[in-house]
């Protein structure tokens, strides 16, 4: 969400906020700072703060959800929470294979249907997770070597799973986790794979969309957040493929389980790429290791920053309930409580936009972190092809540079004196960025990660790259071109308005 396009949200999510006011309490009425007689009504309003995760999401059309063990749901503390908090439930193991077809065409749907039962007792969206996945299958499955009976066997599973949850399932992870970690962007190697091919997925999905029409189709897996990693570029062009070829997908679902540090640099621009294909992105199984505050707030704002990032699901709901529950990931501690990363993700969500540092239309001067100096088009130059470089602060308009909304979350970076944008020229470590014409190529389209303080690092949306003062050199004429991001000190710029 850039600030632009946040005027343009704000009607929308306070009428929102305020059908949620009629139905629920979980919006409150906060007194406005000392308002004028005039801009009262709108302080007010503006004032008006989401309580819980669910209702603050809602306030710009998207979900916030727990993954629920059924066994747990006797648990009162467990279904306190859960029903005032998330307003969507993913079964976190009841509708794998597993439970539900143990064996052949023996179908058991008790423990997945208490959890449906559950959710639209509670009002709450379902998520389906999930039809097709190498693992929790059981051996009966996995043990099958001849095509056609798998193929049976699968399109059987598909259409009787999803079939039974016809028109209550928001979204079905249809096919979870095909492909191989590691750098070969290929299919794993799993019982689907290589006794179907690699077109068992086109399959399943169209199986799917015949079962349940009014289900979302994702595709889900894990470490697929880097958009430098291999496995995301093989995700990348399966959904690409799909969408090319009319296969019938609505949305990827990133399963965001991060290390302590939480999603990685180019987190965004994988969320706006995965986006521009023209599918939904949820963040579908989210757990940080430690839950820093920080490390949650930058993972919601991403997805809020995306407007086709439809929802988020955390991995369970108290840390004791959560699979790595020894890594405390989670926003409610073991006793219940709130914990600080729950604010952090309130207080993204209720903002109302995504507390981008970036104003549209105003000049800032992009100072280095680690030099002091100013981001420079070198020369003064009007020409296209002058390329950046850092110089001491001069005040001259060749330092000055305004951020355009190119969609998607991302900005172009135009220079000043010239009118011409900051642009790539190419996918390599180290090659030069230039001005040249505004075309809104992604070349020219850059993420900002926000360090807080006005201190940003810019990712490049068509290499994945950071711009970076060469080798950290504190010398006028260093170049500025990109570099892997690191978020050192060589790739941090102040912005100062000028
Ligand atoms: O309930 C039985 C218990 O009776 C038994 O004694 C015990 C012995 O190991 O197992 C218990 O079942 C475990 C089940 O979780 C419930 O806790 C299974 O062993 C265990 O394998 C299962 O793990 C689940 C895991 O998927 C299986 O791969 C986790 O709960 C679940 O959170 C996890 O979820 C996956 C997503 O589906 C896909 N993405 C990754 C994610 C995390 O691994």
């Amino acid at each position: 969400m850039t600030p632009n396009s946040a005027h343009r949200w704000r009607r929308p999510l306070l009428r929102t906020a305020i059908a949620a006011l009629a139905v629920t309490s979980a919006v409150a009425l906060v007194p406005g700072p000392s308002a004028t007689a005039a801009g009262r009504a709108t302080e007010t309003v503006d004032a008006m703060a989401a309580t819980t995760l669910g209702a603050a999401a809602a306030q710009s059309g998207r979900y916030f959800g727990a993954a629920v063990a059924g066994g747990k749901l006797s648990d009162s503390q467990y279904t306190t929470i859960l029903n005032r908090e998330f307003n969507s439930i993913t079964a976190e193991n009841e509708m794998k294979w597993d439970h539900t077809e143990p064996s052949r065409n023996n179908f058991t749907f008790g423990s997945a249907d208490r959890i449906a039962n559950h959710a639209r007792s509670q009002n709450k969206q379902l998520r389906g997770h999930t039809l097709v996945w190498h693992s929790q299958l059981p051996s009966w499955v996995s043990g099958i070597r001849d095509a056609n009976t798998l193929r049976s066997v699968m399109n059987n599973h598909i259409n009787v799973v999803a079939g039974r949850y016809r028109g209550q399932i928001h979204s079905w992870d249809v096919v979870n986790e095909a492909f191989a970690d590691g750098g070969s962007g290929q299919l794993r190697p799993s019982v689907f794979r290589d006794v179907l091919g690699t077109g068992f997925i086109e399959e399943a999905f169209r199986t799917a969309r015949a079962a349940d029409p009014a289900a979302k189709l994702c595709y889900n897996d894990y470490n697929i957040e880097d958009w430098n990693a291999a496995k995301t570029q093989g995700v990348y062009r399966l959904v690409r493929d799909f969408k090319a070829r009319g296969v019938p997908i609505d949305c990827v679902g990133l399963q965001a389980h991060f290390g302590s540090g939480g999603a990685p640099a180019t987190f965004q621009t994988t969320v706006a790429n995965f986006a521009a294909l023209g599918v939904d992105v949820q963040l579908t199984e989210l757990d940080i290791a430690q839950a820093s505050p920080t490390a949650y707030a930058n993972t919601v704002r991403a997805c809020l920053n995306v407007p086709r990032c439809t929802g988020i699901t955390t991995w369970g709901v108290r840390d004791i309930d959560s699979w790595r529950g020894s890594e405390n990931p989670l926003l409610f501690d073991r006793s219940g409580n709130k914990k600080q990363a729950y604010d952090a993700v309130l207080n993204v969500l209720n903002s109302g936009s995504s507390g981008s540092p970036i104003q549209v239309g105003v000049n800032y001067r992009l100072v280095a972190q680690h030099s002091g100096k100013a981001a420079d088009i070198t020369g003064a130059s009007t020409s296209a092809g002058a390329v950046l470089q850092q110089w001491s602060a001069s005040g001259g308009t060749n330092q000055q540079f305004d951020f355009l909304d190119a969609g998607g979350g991302y900005f172009r970076i135009r220079a000043r004196h010239s009118g011409l944008v900051l642009q790539v020229s190419g996918s390599a470590s180290g090659a030069d960025v230039s001005q040249q014409p505004d075309t809104n190529a992604t070349g020219q389209q850059w993420q900002v990660t926000d360090h807080g303080n006005g201190s940003v690092s810019l990712v490049n949306r068509l290499s994945g790259l950071a711009l970076d003062v060469w080798a950290a050199s504190a010398a006028d004429g260093a170049r500025i071109s990109q570099w892997t991001y690191t978020g050192n000190a060589n790739q941090r710029f102040q912005l100062q308005r000028s």
